[in-house]
């Protein structure tokens, strides 16, 4: 019965991962997929998960199951850290949160839930948008679309147009928007643009659902979710996923959470049932070790004060190397503007540059993005920009 099969190509952030594994250049830099890197270009585990994970590996009695939703604690913890203590308080038991096999696991188990509430619904995507958010959520039978976002000439976002499609998209319709640090073009809405689509999803009706991976790593861990507080503060219905892979370096551990409000505790609890019996048919429940680390570091004031100051540490040195890579082109032949670099935010942003430059800097200067032309800001260094800007202006001259 394997006969029939045939190959699917790799994704294309993980297939240039493996590409760049096997690349012997000593000059090689991965600006491909989304993982922090510190200065010597390592994605070092952190100094608060290290002692939570001493703790645990001390002091736990068990690995009995725990359930589909997870772990209670974690639960609580994810939905304060994103919605803060007020907000959380005010939704009561409006809130339900969900453990998930990280910010994957959470925006699957999303997209089963919303098959299940509307079958005939459409997600509204940006456009461009992460490249597995469609692989990821159509699986579960959905219908897709995009609403327009990044505009590639300005580099920036092209609200006029974006608000002006919302306010088409119906009641049963999901909209998905970027939390912060959107990716992959690292351009985020401001306070006001999150106040029109505000009010845009209160007048039409339809269901916001924010995929919030990089709380902590634009402008702070409080100023990264003034759209997902907003938003949760007056809408009837939310979805929020959130993943701690990148503000706690919890990549493997598969870390991250479905958050849910109804306007009613009584549909909430239906909603949860529907997510949990969902979870149980496509992995049964979510690994523990991860969210057991999140939930002590939070729960934990020492721990946590030393989690959000290396968290602040990594933000800074990456706003820091946005202003560093603009300095250093404009200091170089380049006679482009690439300002826009250090206005965006998180990881993310594209050089603007076509596929065929971009195969080049791959082949040629063993410089690692993808075909888009995103680079994770975080691969540069001291020791590797000058590499990076003298390869860019190989290629664009
Ligand atoms: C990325 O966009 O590179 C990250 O979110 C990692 C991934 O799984 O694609």
């Amino acid at each position: 019965m394997f006969n029939s099969l045939e190959p699917i190509k790799a994704d294309p952030i993980l297939g240039l991962l493996a590409l760049y594994r096997e690349d012997t250049s000593t000059q090689k830099m991965d600006l491909g997929i989304g993982i922090y890197k510190d200065e010597s270009g390592e994605t070092p585990v952190m100094s608060a998960v290290k002692r939570a994970e001493a703790i645990i590996l001390d002091s736990q009695k068990s690995k009995s199951y725990v359930a589909p939703t997870g772990s209670a604690s974690f639960n609580s913890a994810i939905a304060e850290l994103l919605l803060g203590k007020e907000i959380n308080d005010s939704l009561g038991r409006r809130r339900a949160t969900i453990q998930a096999p990280g910010g994957c696991g959470g925006l699957r188990l999303s997209a089963e839930f919303i098959k299940q509430a509307n079958s005939n619904a459409t997600i509204w995507v940006s456009d461009p948008t992460w490249a597995n958010h469609i692989p990821l959520m159509k699986n579960a039978g959905l219908k897709f679309a995009t609403y327009p976002y990044y505009d590639h000439a300005s580099h920036s976002v092209k609200f006029e147009e974006m608000i002006s499609c919302l306010r088409t998209i119906p009641e049963g319709d999901v909209v998905l928007l970027h939390g912060c640090c959107h990716n992959p073009c690292g351009a985020d809405l401001t306070q006001s643009q999150w106040h029109e689509v505000n009010e845009a999803a209160l007048t039409c009706g339809f269901t916001v659902l924010i995929d919030l991976a990089y709380q902590g790593l634009g402008d702070g861990l409080e100023e990264d979710v003034f759209g997902v507080r907003l938003l949760a503060k007056t809408l009837p219905e939310l979805i929020v996923v959130s993943s701690c892979s990148k503000n706690f370096g919890l990549y493997r551990e598969r870390v991250g959470a479905m958050t849910l409000i109804t306007d009613h505790p009584g549909k909430t609890e239906i909603a949860t049932s529907v997510i949990a019996a969902s979870a149980r048919a496509m992995y049964s429940m979510p690994p523990d070790h991860g969210a057991e680390v999140v939930q002590l570091i939070l729960n934990t004031p020492e721990l946590r004060n030393d989690w959000s100051a290396e968290l602040m540490e990594m933000r800074n040195r990456i706003n820091g190397l946005r202003i560093k890579l603009v300095e250093h082109i404009n200091a170089s032949d380049i006679n482009e503007d690439y300002s826009f670099i250090q206005e965006e935010k998180g990881m993310f942003s594209f050089l603007g540059i076509d596929v065929p430059q971009v195969q080049t800097l791959v082949k040629k200067h063993s410089v690692y993005l993808v075909d888009s032309s995103r680079i994770n800001v975080a691969g540069i260094s001291n020791a590797n920009i000058e590499h990076f800007v003298s390869s860019l202006n190989a290629v664009i001259a």
